[in-house]
């Protein structure tokens, strides 16, 4: 029995990435590029920085943060022409800063980026490097927030596109992928099962819905809060019942937060919680619960269970913390991150930037953020399906007519 291709099994879940490494593993597109990606370092990421290199790009790779590498995918990586790593597992966080810069040194000319680390460097610290990028690509919520200022301070110097904003990556990426793992991280965590318990959720955006509905797939009674009136009719409709946290709070066997904000666990709701109660954050790095205010509610802190910080109050009550208020599904001590499948599309989008920007759509666009054509994320939807075998129509000339014919009886044109 052999384990000793440390991406074999991921090749298998991802066959979009496989298909693009066909497709332009003989064109070569990429060929004289040399394309930078920040990502977390494990299987999945493997398998698009092979993609890179198959389509001809020299690739030049860092991790998203220093915790998430894994030794066994960076071994796999170092000693193939044209990748190099500039990363190890367990290496210090100035290490992983000092390996970023090291990379920017090498003089990418395209950056996949996560978290904009790799962008903002470049341009705080590498200035003469930053001129000759071609483009970029970001994929998380909070690098396009800081490339939204940069690019509101005038100081952006080259294009970027938002990967992260994409219909491909919202719909599937956030809703199932983050509803998918967080679930599985908070039972492997905890040994406990949803069915039959009382799952809170706060925030009913697209990772808030994915977790609502797989929780209640999966026999749970799920109860949603909002702070957006249509959001929450949504969740109603959907089937869920509303409640403000200071309500749910009571019931609840396990709370989830995905909201993008802070502090939507706080003192006032941890009067309101049952002994044993289980609390995990899917959203906004680890401010969504206020775990000072657990610490200073509790008398004494214990670990019950490997990623369980359990909160006792003088009253009694038990208050179970997972991961320590981070994301569950990625900083867990049980996590492998989103599922294959799911980065397979993100990841299919990201190479897509990095291939249409170095294709030429970079030289029609001047410096800022920009949206993915809807042509690309389109091409990987239907990408997706092919591998499904699974069919859709065409428009029919009539149909499409019948859309691009109505005018305005008083329209000039
Ligand atoms: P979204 O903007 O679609 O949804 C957030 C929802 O939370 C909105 O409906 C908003 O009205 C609601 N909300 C805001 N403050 C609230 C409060 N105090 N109480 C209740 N609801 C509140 O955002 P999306 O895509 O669902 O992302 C949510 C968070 O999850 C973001 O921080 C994002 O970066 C993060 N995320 C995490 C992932 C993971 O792997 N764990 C993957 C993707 C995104």
């Amino acid at each position: 029995m052999s384990t000793d291709d440390p991406l074999a099994w991921t090749r298998d879940y991802t066959p979009i990435l496989r298909s693009l490494a066909e497709q332009y593993g003989e064109t070569k597109p990429l060929d004289g590029h040399r394309v930078a990606l920040a990502s977390h370092l494990e299987q999945k990421t493997g398998v698009l920085v092979e993609t890179l290199r198959e389509a001809g790009a020299e690739v030049l790779v860092t991790g998203s943060e220093p915790h998430s590498t894994k030794a066994a995918v960076v071994d796999a990586l170092r000693d193939r022409d044209g990748i190099e790593t500039f990363v190890e597992a367990g290496m210090s966080e100035e290490a992983w800063e000092a390996g970023q810069h090291e990379l920017l040194e090498a003089e990418p000319d395209y950056i996949l980026d996560d978290g904009c680390e790799l962008i903002a460097k470049v341009h705080a610290d590498h200035p003469g490097v930053a001129e000759t990028v071609i483009g970029g690509g970001e994929q998380t919520t909070a690098g396009i927030t800081r490339l939204e200022a940069m690019e509101a301070e005038g100081v952006l110097e080259f294009p970027v596109y938002g990967v992260n904003d994409t219909p491909m990556k919202h719909y599937f990426d956030n809703v199932h992928g983050t509803g998918e793992s967080s679930l599985s991280n908070v039972m492997i965590t905890t040994n406990t099962m949803l069915s039959g318990k009382t799952v809170v959720v706060a925030g009913y955006g697209y990772c808030g819905r994915g977790i609502a509905r797989k929780a209640r797939g999966m026999g749970a009674q799920t109860v949603v809060t909002e702070v957006d009136p249509r959001k929450a009719l949504e969740a109603h409709m959907d089937g869920h019942r509303i409640a403000s946290m200071a309500e749910a709070a009571g019931d609840a066997d396990y709370v989830i937060t995905s909201t993008g904000n802070r502090d939507v666990i706080r003192a006032e709701h941890i009067e309101h919680f049952p002994d044993g109660v289980i609390l995990a954050n899917a959203g906004h790095f680890d401010v969504e619960i206020a775990v000072p205010a657990l610490e200073e509610a509790a008398e004494r802190v214990t670990e019950p269970r490997e990623g369980v910080t359990r909160y006792h109050l003088p009253d009694g009550r038990r208050i179970n913390l997972l991961a320590e208020g981070r994301l569950v599904n990625l900083t867990g001590p049980h996590s492998g991150g989103h599922p294959a499948e799911v980065m397979d599309t993100t990841f299919a989008m990201m190479f897509e930037a990095a291939r249409d920007m170095l294709t030429g759509s970079a030289a029609e666009l001047e410096p800022g953020l920009y949206a993915m054509p809807d042509r690309l994320d389109r091409g990987v939807a239907e990408r997706k399906l092919e591998t499904l075998g699974v069919a859709v129509d065409d428009l029919t000339d009539r149909q499409r007519e019948y859309y691009e014919e109505w005018q305005h009886p008083d329209s000039a044109f």
